[in-house]
């Protein structure tokens, strides 16, 4: 099943693109990771998973028609070639909308995530992209059918629809429409994540390659969509009973079971840099000497940290550099 089959009953693809339109969407950070696809063209997990999104840092993207006969791409102030494999995404999404050769648009995306902080902006890019796309096809889709046009652009994408903390219910149905984000209502005032860098150069492979990597090669993989449920339900009865400890212990556990599964694969999928382990281990060694402070990774050297308000003091002590987003506001 393709891509416009799935989405038939929703958009009859246009001629007409009605206005020029700009959105923003959050960058979000997984505490249960997705990792590993049942379909690769539709992008439906392996396993459900669970995020925070990081407020104002993400994506803005602006979408304008233009009078000509491909699109154009600019990302952070820079004009993309039509060969590169982000305008190629981005062009390959907006021809789900739209009549073969009808219409053409400008697609300006800015983040405004720090750039080197080692965050993925595909999630909040394809996010800001649909609800773009909504507002100038006049789709009015809702949210949770916007997030499954986000996941078909990238999957975490279909999490950065919404803020606060997202689900990502994997769904059962093979055209994936059940398999969308969904807001889990509660807030956490005081819950900040912490954005440790340690390269910020792009990666080796990035994560779509690496999970199908993974899939393909690893024998340990089997044990994974088993270890997500579980972290999934403890992760929700840590957001529900606000248990800082629950949620940093199952997050940073869920992360590094993934990239046990990473490593288990061949040829060997290491993401970290010996300064990522170097942080691992002082945050290690803080935790025992009294701080409540975790870490969750994604398939990068760079480390999130999570702890609550009472501990940013002595943490940008140890990490001076560290940038600090705090999703539901500073809780004083
Ligand atoms: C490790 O959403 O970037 O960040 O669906 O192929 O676009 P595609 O992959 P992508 O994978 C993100 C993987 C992760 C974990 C997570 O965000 O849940």
């Amino acid at each position: 099943m393709d891509k416009s089959a799935v989405l038939a009953d929703w958009i009859s693809p246009s001629t007409n693109p009605v206005t020029s339109i700009e959105h923003f969407a959050p960058s979000n950070i997984a505490l249960c990771k997705y990792w590993g696809k049942r379909n690769k063209q539709l992008n439906l997990p392996m396993n459900a998973s669970l995020s925070v999104s990081l407020g104002h840092l993400g994506t803005h993207t602006r979408i304008v028609p233009i009078d000509y006969c491909a699109d154009e791409v600019w990302l952070n102030g820079e004009q993309l070639l039509p060969s590169a494999p982000f305008c190629q995404r981005v062009s390959s999404f907006l021809d789900l909308f739209r009549q073969p050769g009808s219409c053409y648009f400008r697609v300006t995306t800015r983040n405004s995530i720090p750039t080197a902080a080692g965050l993925a902006s595909s999630a909040s890019g394809f996010a800001a992209l649909s609800k773009a796309v909504n507002d100038s096809f006049e789709l009015n889709l809702t949210d949770e059918q916007l997030s499954v046009i986000a996941r078909l652009g990238s999957g975490s994408a279909c999490r950065s629809i919404f803020n606060g903390f997202v689900e990502w219910q994997m769904g059962q149905r093979a055209d994936g429409l059940d398999s969308h984000g969904v807001s889990v209502e509660q807030c956490w005032p005081g819950l900040c994540v912490g954005l440790v860098k340690v390269d910020a150069s792009a990666k080796s492979i990035d994560s779509r390659s690496g999970m199908q990597r993974t899939v393909d090669t690893a024998h340990l993989y089997q044990s994974w969509p088993i270890q997500a449920a579980h972290d999934l339900v403890k992760l929700k009865q840590a957001i529900a009973e606000q248990d800082f400890t629950l949620l940093g212990q199952t997050a940073e556990h869920n992360a590094l079971s993934m990239h046990a599964t990473m490593i288990a694969s061949w040829p060997p999928l290491v993401y970290w840099q010996p300064e990522s382990l170097a942080t691992m281990q002082r945050i290690w060694k803080l935790r025992q000497e009294g701080l409540n402070c975790y870490f969750t990774m994604d398939a990068g050297p760079n480390l999130k940290l999570l702890f609550l308000n009472d501990e940013l003091e002595a943490l940008m002590r140890y990490f001076p550099e560290m940038e600090v987003i705090q999703p539901f506001g500073n809780g004083r």
